[in-house]
């Protein structure tokens, strides 16, 4: 229902995101789409290009007065480094006499099989593409996915859990975590001896030209249950959810709850017991659900559905593929080894990369929201949401 598509290289021009499936008549702020790629751009041990960046959107269509039209939202976002390149990424420029061409893939990247799939000589024409500086514009159609949530009090916040082996306090509510406010801190890490260590982690992996990897954990509250699908797998919730998170570049793996770690205990240590309420039951406004839960190890999923408790996803990053001290690879004119491109790079982008989960994990709770409520204008769809929590809360859930 709620669908969208980026375009954009790393050096052109700028990025384009379209979105699709908004209601109408939503009030967006321009500075909230700009605070989300702001949250992008920061973390400590990210390379040069965020100092020349700015990352301003450029609203082209489906939003007029500060509302939305219901029809395509189209976001622009400038690449302040494009000058710098004009010469190589130029459209329409001819090619300069002796031009540059990248001629070793760098493991770990779209390099190789990208020009073996789309027939390259030049491995500049996957990078640019494959770039991690496409989830600008994801973030950018995740903040206004986000603001869409706002309207039911969906709110979405993450944390770093891990850097290389340094390992952060977990299991905090969402609450506890928005109090101790990952943005102000400079790895996104709530657990300020762990991320000193992580800081010094990441000081001497780029000394030795090496780079990190890491976990976060992105958490959801508001949502009602119910959003997703048992009934086929494509509309099972978790399987969306994972499908977006694996698509962010370096993403390897994804956990819902502690699904993992409960691997290692029985079920009786691990399912969620269920509870009369009201007592300390969950509230969706001013309905309340008429059972309670006193853990959430499932981490608000069942069956492919939300089931009302927060919602909990822990990714995991592979450390950055292009390093200052380059890999092995092959010329790929002369099948000679030669050493690896190195390309300005981050050394550790996990606290960007919780961002951009972010706003993955909005992109798909806002679809299976829309599905599940309907409505072409904002007045319908809220409309359909109360009338539901009436349902399922009943009047003796009422405030
Ligand atoms: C926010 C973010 C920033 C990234 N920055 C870089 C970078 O500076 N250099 C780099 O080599 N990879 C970076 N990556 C990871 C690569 O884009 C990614 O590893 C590569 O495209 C290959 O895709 P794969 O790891 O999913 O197979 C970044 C990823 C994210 C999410």
């Amino acid at each position: 229902m709620i669908r969208f598509t980026t375009a954009g290289e790393s050096h052109g021009p700028g990025l384009v995101v379209v979105i699709e499936g908004i209601p109408a008549n939503l009030l967006i702020r321009k500075e909230e789409i700009e605070k989300e790629l702001r949250r992008r751009m920061k973390g400590f041990g990210r390379g040069g290009r965020m100092k020349i960046e700015r990352d301003e959107p450029r609203f082209l269509s489906g939003v007029r007065k500060g509302l939305t039209l219901g029809t395509p939202i189209a976001i622009f976002i400038e690449n302040r480094d494009f000058p710098n390149w004009e010469d190589i990424m130029s459209p329409f420029g001819d090619s300069i006499p002796g031009e540059r061409i990248e001629r070793s893939p760098r493991p770990g990247h779209a390099d190789l099989s990208g020009v073996l799939k789309r027939n390259f000589g030049d491995v500049r024409n996957v990078l640019e593409r494959a770039s991690a500086r496409e989830t600008a514009a994801r973030v950018a159609a995740g903040a206004v996915a986000k603001v869409f949530l706002r309207a039911i009090d969906v709110e979405i916040i993450s944390y770093v859990c891990s850097i290389g082996p340094v390992k952060a306090r977990r299991g905090r509510s969402f609450e506890e975590i928005g109090e101790a406010d990952p943005d102000s801190h400079p790895l996104r890490m709530i657990d300020g001896k762990a991320e000193k260590e992580a800081m010094e982690h990441i000081r001497e992996a780029a000394r030795r030209g090496d780079s990190v990897g890491g976990s976060f954990e992105v958490v959801v509250r508001g949502l009602p249950p119910g959003l997703g699908d048992y009934d086929q797998w494509e509309r099972r919730l978790d399987g969306r959810l994972g499908g977006a998170l694996l698509s962010i570049p370096a993403i390897k793996g994804v956990e819902v709850g502690e699904g993992i770690r409960s691997t290692r205990r029985g079920g009786l240590k691990t399912h969620d017991p269920v509870y009369p309420g009201p007592g300390k039951s969950l509230f969706f406004g001013k309905y309340r659900l008429p059972y309670r839960r006193k853990t959430n190890r499932a981490g608000g999923l069942e069956g492919g559905m939300t089931n009302g408790e927060e919602l909990r996803i822990t990714c995991y990053m592979k450390p950055i593929p292009t390093l200052t001290t380059p890999l092995d690879t092959i010329d790929l004119i002369t099948g000679e080894p030669v050493k690896a491109i190195r390309e300005r790079s981050d050394v550790c982008a996990v606290p960007a990369a919780a961002v951009v989960g972010e706003a993955m994990v909005a992109l798909v709770l806002s679809s299976a929201v829309r599905e599940k409520f309907g409505g072409d204008a904002m007045e319908d769809f809220l409309r359909n949401y109360e009338s539901y929590l009436e349902r399922i809360c009943g009047k003796r859930g009422e405030e």
